[in-house]
């Protein structure tokens, strides 16, 4: 699927609490619940009835009653909702928020891959990152997310080659984790690829005892010198079991700091800036542009309007079987 150019339409401006209280009302008279990732905005996670990573609100999508669903996310979360559940109605607030690493790996390029690889008679599975479109799924042997991989790379048989894909960052800290040799694909982040190792280094060194917490989409240059490496919601458990009121310097999406902040408040959060390649500048670019088109405004419209909605396709029923597999066995 092809995602336009991210470009934040102008909103007129409503009142955040106005706007929230609509939706409360609105939840009731649909029947609906409302899924956030820990990226979105944090007045839509305070709305939300649950929040998470991507693997929890991929299995709160299945175990939830409501037959809506409002994922506040990304594409590729929503399309998960639906393939995992595709009895319900699930809404998205914004259809084009999409994700540079699902970008990043088309199906026939992977099939082509694929082939060729059999073609050299290897022996490969194919691991795609949850960050993937259904159809790049549908191809694959197995779905990870920054919360099962490890568990699940470990599954696979020694005398299988395993095709990783798309993100080489994430890739490569699991061949560190797991002794296993992967064949990466070149896919990133477009928000953990930029952080500014020298700015974060800065950082630590005017805050004696900070602790450096990073998301494994991180590049190596980040994860070597970071304290705590791990998913979103791994984070949120390794900062609420640190009792001592500590210094984090946080390197993921900056939206993370909200639930940061909610589960141990007694921490304080120093987002980690990213920097622009073309001038070497520091840049609010932690934040990530897809995640951000997320807003009440467009929750409040999805809910009362019934749409944009995920619809059933004919490919997403081989993406199911793998995504159940995965994430639910
Ligand atoms: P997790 O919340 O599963 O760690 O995923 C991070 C992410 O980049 C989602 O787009
Ligand atoms: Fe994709 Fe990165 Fe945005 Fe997550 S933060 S949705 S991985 S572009």
């Amino acid at each position: 699927m092809e995602f336009a150019v991210v470009g934040q339409e102008q909103e007129v401006y409503e009142d955040p609490l106005d706007l929230m209280d609509e939706i409360e009302q609105l939840k009731i008279e649909k029947d609906a619940k409302i899924l956030a990732h820990f990226y979105v905005d944090g007045d839509i996670q305070d709305i939300a009835d649950y929040t998470g990573d991507s693997l929890k609100l991929a299995r709160d999508a299945v175990s939830i009653e409501s037959s809506t669903i409002v994922f506040s996310g990304v594409h590729f979360m929503g399309e998960s909702a639906k393939i995992l559940s595709p009895e319900k109605t699930v809404l998205m607030p914004d259809l084009q928020a999409g994700c540079s690493l699902a970008e990043s790996c088309q199906a026939p390029d992977l099939k082509a891959m694929q082939d060729k690889l059999r073609a050299e008679g290897r022996q490969i599975q194919t691991v795609a990152y949850i960050n993937t479109s259904a159809a790049v799924k549908s191809l694959c042997d197995w779905i990870v997310t920054s919360g099962n991989a490890r568990e699940i790379v470990e599954r696979i048989p020694a005398d299988q080659e395993i095709l990783f894909v798309p993100d080489q960052h994430l890739g490569r800290y699991l061949m560190e984790v797991t002794g296993r040799e992967m064949i990466l694909w070149p896919g990133s982040c477009m928000v953990h690829e930029i952080f500014s190792l020298q700015d974060m280094l800065r950082a630590k060194k005017n805050n004696p005892g900070s602790v450096i917490i990073a998301h494994p989409e991180c590049p190596q240059n980040i994860l070597e010198v970071s304290d705590f490496i791990g998913g979103t919601e791994k984070m949120r458990q390794y900062v609420a079991s640190v009792e001592e009121p500590t210094k984090f310097l946080v390197a993921t999406e900056s939206a993370m700091i909200h639930p940061l902040e909610k589960i141990a408040p007694r921490h304080e959060y120093i987002p980690v800036p990213g920097i622009m390649e073309s001038t070497g500048e520091t840049c609010a670019c932690n934040r990530c542009p897809h995640m951000a088109r997320n807003t009440l405004q467009k929750v409040r419209d999805c809910l009362k309007h019934g749409k944009p909605e995920i619809v059933w396709q004919d490919y997403f029923n081989q993406a199911k079987e793998v995504l159940e597999r995965s994430l639910l066995k």
